[in-house]
Parts: C-alpha cells; sequence; structure tokens
C-alpha cells in the first residue's frame, strides 16, 4: 500500500518527502493564506496536522468542501512543525476529498459528548478520542490473550454458539429456532413440538463454551476458546451485557491451585503487554477518564492476588460494620456490593475467593470433601466485581451423577460428557474471563457499553 498509517508516520518522524495518508477530517482552521486540517486515521490517538496552502490546485473550492467528518487522502512531505501542539505536520502538495460532509448534520462536533449521546450514534462513535482508544485497548487486549495462550502452548478451539445445553444451569438461554411463531406446532397437551423444529429439539445460543471446552482439553491438554456468550439475564446495569465475550481456557491434569496460578500469571500479562503497547490511549484513559488506571494497571502486573476462601470473605464482611444491601451469612451468593467491598476496601486489589457452598455454583464444580463447598474460584477487581470465574471441575463420575440429579439436570442430555468421566477422566480446571469487564477495568469507563462496538442489553439492539 502506498498509503502510510498516521501513528507510523509520529513514530519514524521526519524527514519524509513521500507521504500519503488517508483519513477523516476532526477540525479545520482556515488563515489568509493557508488552512490547516487535523485528519485521524483511527491508527492513533494523535490527528495529523495537514497544512493546505494556494499551491494546492482548486485550493478555494476544495477548501470550502473540508469539514468534519470528510474523508480525505493527501499526499506531501513530512516536516517538522513550528507549532506548540505537534512535532510534525505534512505539507500537502495534493489532496483528494473522498466524502464530503456536511456540517449542518454531522453528529459530531468538536465538544465533548456524552456517553449517552454517544451510544445513539454507535455508528459513528468510533471516530471520537475516546471510543477510538477503546477500541484500540480492546484489539491489543485481544491479541496479548491469543499470545499469552500460544506461548504456553495451549490449543485454540472454537466452541458452538448454538448449544442444547444450558451450562450455568442459570436458564438465562436465548432460544434458538425457525418456528414461524405466530403458528408454533403444538402436541394434543398443548405444549411445543421441538420435534418439528430445525434441530429437533430446544436448541439456544450458548451462555459459555466450557462443556465442550472439556471435550477437547480431554484430548489436547491445554486448550482456550474465546468467542461471543449470550445470557437473557435482565439486568441492566453497567457491567452486564447481553452479548459478551468470554476467554475460556481448559487445563487437563490441573487443580485449583493450579487454576488460580494460570489466571493470574494471565491477567498479570495481558495488563503488562497493553501497558506496553498502548501508552499514549492508557495515558488519556488516566488523564480524562479516571486517574487511577495506570496505577492500580501497573499494581495488578506487579502485587500477588490476595487468596482467600469464601468462608473468610463472609467472616470479613459479617465483621465489617458495614450495612450491605443484600444481608450477609455464609450460604449466600456474593452479591457485587460484597465483592467490591473485599476488592477495594478490604485487599485494595485482586481479590481470589475459592471454595463456594455447592447451592451458589453450578453443577460441573469439584464437590470438596467437607461436602458443603465446591472448588470454584471467582477473580474479584476493584470497581468491577467479579472478573473470572472459574473452577476445578467434577471428574468422579458418580459424584457428577449426583450432582446433576439433585440439580434435576437430565443425565441423558449430558452422557457425553458424562462418557468424558467413563473414559480415562483427570482432573481438570478451567476459568472464564468477561472479556469486555477486563477493557472495562483497563480503561476505566463506567458503563460496559461503552467498551463493545455494538452492545447488546435488554431493549436495546441498535446497529
Ligand atoms: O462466572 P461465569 O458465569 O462462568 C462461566 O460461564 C464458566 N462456564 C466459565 C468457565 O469456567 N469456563 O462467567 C464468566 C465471566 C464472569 O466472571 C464475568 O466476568 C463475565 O463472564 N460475565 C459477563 N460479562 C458481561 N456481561 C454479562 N452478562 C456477564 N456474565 C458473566
Ligand atoms: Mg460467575
Amino acid at each position: 500500500m502506498k498509503t502510510k498509517r498516521i501513528k507510523d508516520l509520529f513514530h519514524n518522524g521526519v524527514p519524509d518527502e513521500n507521504a500519503t495518508i488517508q483519513g477523516w477530517l476532526r477540525t479545520k482552521r482556515e488563515l489568509k493564506e493557508f488552512t490547516f486540517i487535523e485528519v485521524n486515521d483511527g491508527s492513533s490517538l494523535k490527528n495529523l496536522q495537514v497544512i493546505l496552502d494556494k499551491t494546492i490546485s482548486n485550493y478555494e473550492e476544495t477548501i470550502v468542501r473540508l469539514n468534519t467528518g470528510s474523508s480525505v487522502e493527501v499526499s506531501g512531505t513530512l516536516a517538522t512543525s513550528p507549532g506548540k501542539n505537534q512535532n510534525i505536520e505534512l505539507k500537502a502538495t495534493t489532496i483528494k476529498i473522498y466524502g464530503d460532509s456536511n456540517p449542518e448534520t454531522y453528529p459530531l462536533q468538536k465538544k465533548r459528548h456524552s456517553f449517552e449521546f454517544l451510544r445513539t450514534i454507535g455508528h459513528l462513535r468510533n471516530r471520537t478520542n475516546t471510543l477510538g482508544a477503546v477500541m484500540r485497548i480492546r484489539n491489543s487486549c485481544a491479541m496479548a490473550i491469543h499470545k499469552f495462550f500460544q506461548e504456553k502452548g495451549f490449543m485454540l478451539i472454537h466452541t458452538p454458539i448454538i448449544t442444547v445445553n444450558d451450562c450455568e444451569g442459570a436458564g438465562d438461554l436465548f432460544k434458538v429456532t425457525n418456528f414461524d411463531l405466530s403458528n408454533i406446532p403444538r402436541n394434543e397437551k398443548g405444549n411445543t413440538e421441538y420435534t418439528q423444529d430445525f434441530f429437533g429439539k430446544p436448541a439456544y445460543l450458548t451462555v459459555s463454551g466450557q462443556l465442550e471446552a472439556e471435550v477437547m482439553a480431554m484430548a489436547f491438554q491445554n486448550v482456550y476458546t474465546f468467542g461471543p456468550t449470550f445470557r437473557a439475564e435482565n439486568s441492566n446495569t453497567s457491567r452486564h451485557l447481553a452479548e459478551f465475550w468470554m476467554v475460556e481456557p481448559e487445563m487437563a491434569f490441573c487443580d485449583l491451585e493450579g487454576n488460580q496460578d494460570v489466571a493470574e500469571e494471565f491477567l498479570k500479562y495481558v495488563f503488562k503487554s497493553v501497558l506496553q503497547s498502548c501508552p499514549e490511549d492508557m495515558e488519556f484513559f488516566n488523564k480524562y477518564i479516571d486517574s487511577t488506571v495506570l496505577e492500580t494497571a501497573e499494581k495488578i502486573t506487579n502485587k500477588k492476588f490476595e487468596r482467600i476462601t469464601y468462608t473468610n470473605a463472609i467472616n470479613l464482611l459479617e465483621n465489617s460494620n458495614k450495612l450491605f444491601e443484600y444481608a450477609v451469612e455464609w450460604g449466600i451468593d456474593l452479591q457485587a456490593e460484597h465483592e467490591r467491598y473485599l476488592a477495594e476496601e478490604v485487599f485494595k486489589s485482586p481479590v481470589i475467593v475459592t471454595n463456594y457452598p455447592t447451592v451458589t455454583k453450578a453443577f460441573y464444580m469439584r464437590l470438596n470433601d467437607d461436602q458443603k463447598t465446591v472448588a470454584a474460584m471467582d477473580i474479584l477487581f476493584p470497581k468491577i466485581g467479579e472478573i473470572i470465574g472459574g473452577s476445578q471441575r467434577e471428574e468422579r463420575l458418580d459424584i457428577l451423577e449426583e450432582r446433576l440429579q439433585a440439580q434435576n439436570i437430565i443425565t441423558e442430555d449430558l452422557s457425553w460428557y458424562l462418557d468424558l468421566r467413563r473414559y480415562g477422566t483427570v482432573p481438570h480446571s478451567g476459568f472464564g474471563l468477561g472479556f469486555e469487564r477486563m477493557v472495562q477495568f483497563m480503561t476505566g469507563v463506567k458503563n460496559i457499553r461503552e467498551v463493545i462496538p455494538f452492545p447488546r442489553t435488554p431493549l436495546n439492539a441498535e446497529f
């Protein structure tokens, strides 16, 4: 490609007598003899300043057509800038306008826009500084995740998006059907006749790729899946999406201790890598969004995570003298307020809570010897609460069957999953990282809807 990315121009610096860039105009400033425009091409937070003067053919006509949002291609010489706000600028010899933009109707103005407003223009909001920086951090996180697992010899696997299981047993499933919804086939009892549906039985969008990841781990030892997951939970909060991306490693011959070690090493690696690859964007968040993000990210890479049991966590909460909305007693499912209290006030750092009461967790988690708790682990972050949920899996056939029965799950549907325990079962563990929660934490943005290009939440699926 003959064009260059603005990020590389800043990186390589002058001299460059033959630079061509393409992008979208952010600002225009007309002086008597020249016009300055700033162009952004999405490769960096910084705009490139371009100087246009009367040596440009059709100067007057071109200048009139240039507006915020127009798409342009500019060629010229990159030079040191005398201005105080930038160190390089492009002295244009030619400019081509690809697409005009009407300043009367283009919704992005030079002022700051609220996140709520920007969500209504999801097709244009990525052209703002903040969303641009978020998406670059998101990209960098995704790359670091793959790098971490690939360097450790994990195999990338693709788990299905359409499934017939409710992995988490929480019933928050979106149904997948090709029935005509105004004319659903029913049997004589009036129940839906699923045998006539596309798959011949009820099917759903997956809530987790874990069960299939377990299948793959039983052949390849260490695997990971990184894909979209769907939950029809009606929680309109700043940390829930109906469609979000999850990273799920699954490791054969690995216990809860090993699971915690991998999760901690993994988070540290990704944070470190993003700090290294996106320093400018991270500084932007620290300056304009949350003045603690750099310090917290550094801390995550350096400080060992606290590890406590659920029972100890309950003791800490009970002795906190804090009035929580949800009352604390042994056996409850920890709520976001409890999780945040532990991470923000007690430990002031990430904390791994292990061994939750059996009743609060999914059927696949390994029963501990006390018969009351399972080998679960949740990683809690300040401001976010739970960022990772995982466990050692129940590898003993008889106990797994009992757990399924206790939760009224039909074992025939999961006979393939039980087969993994019949043939060459091994201790194994894994976890799921909420990818958007990670990006949210890293950037400090308050609402998870800002860290995914097209958020899906209750009553909201635009674009
Ligand atoms: O704790 P969860 O439900 O765990 C599982 O699904 C396991 N099967 C994972 C595994 O062991 N392989 O979800 C994992 C993570 C949570 O810790 C949270 O970060 C994120 O997924 N998460 C959500 N993120 C955004 N919106 C939602 N509605 C989320 N629900 C869970
Ligand atoms: Mg969880």
